[in-house]
């Protein structure tokens, strides 16, 4: 799976604005993670998850800080996520299938923060590119 041209014109074109408002958006694609789907709540028992935390603030900024990184990488995405990919395999080992559920209030996040921006062929571009960073995520679990 690769993204053409114009899908990764379609990514970069979100990326501006997702950088500054890294911490809140962040943060409330995991407030809407942790109440659809509950179980993904386990991996963060450390954490206060009290919507608008420190500790959902600080994470979710680092979560959407290494996207918006990524998409400024977007020929070299398996180097750029490295040493992230050895951090969800070997470390925290999280179930695989909890990428595509993050990578789901992602795009809510983005749709409902910026409703102009996000067109069927950003929201189908974003929809990839989450979907190619989660198997470069996953991919050194055996
Ligand atoms: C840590 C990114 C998916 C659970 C991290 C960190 C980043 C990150 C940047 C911090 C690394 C550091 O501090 O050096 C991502 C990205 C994902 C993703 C880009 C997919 C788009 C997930 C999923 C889960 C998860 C699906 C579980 C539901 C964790 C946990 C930590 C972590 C538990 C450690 C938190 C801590 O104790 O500070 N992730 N992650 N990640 N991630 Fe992920």
């Amino acid at each position: 799976m690769s993204l053409s041209a114009s899908e990764k014109a379609a990514v970069v074109s979100l990326v501006g604005k997702v950088a500054p408002k890294a911490n809140a958006l962040g943060s409330e694609a995991l407030t809407r993670l942790f109440l659809a789907f509950p179980q993904t709540k386990t991996y963060f028992a450390h954490f206060d998850l009290t919507p608008g935390s420190a500790d959902l603030n600080t994470h979710g900024g680092k979560i959407m800080n290494a996207l918006a990184s990524a998409a400024k990488n977007l020929d070299n995405l398996a180097g750029n996520l490295s040493s992230l990919s050895d951090l969800h395999a070997y470390n925290l080992r999280v179930d695989p299938g909890n990428f595509a559920l993050l990578a789901h209030v992602i795009q809510v996040v983005l749709a409902s923060q910026f409703p102009k921006d996000f067109t069927p062929d950003v929201q189908a571009a974003w929809d990839k590119f989450l979907a190619i960073v989660a198997a470069i995520l996953t991919s050194k679990y055996r």
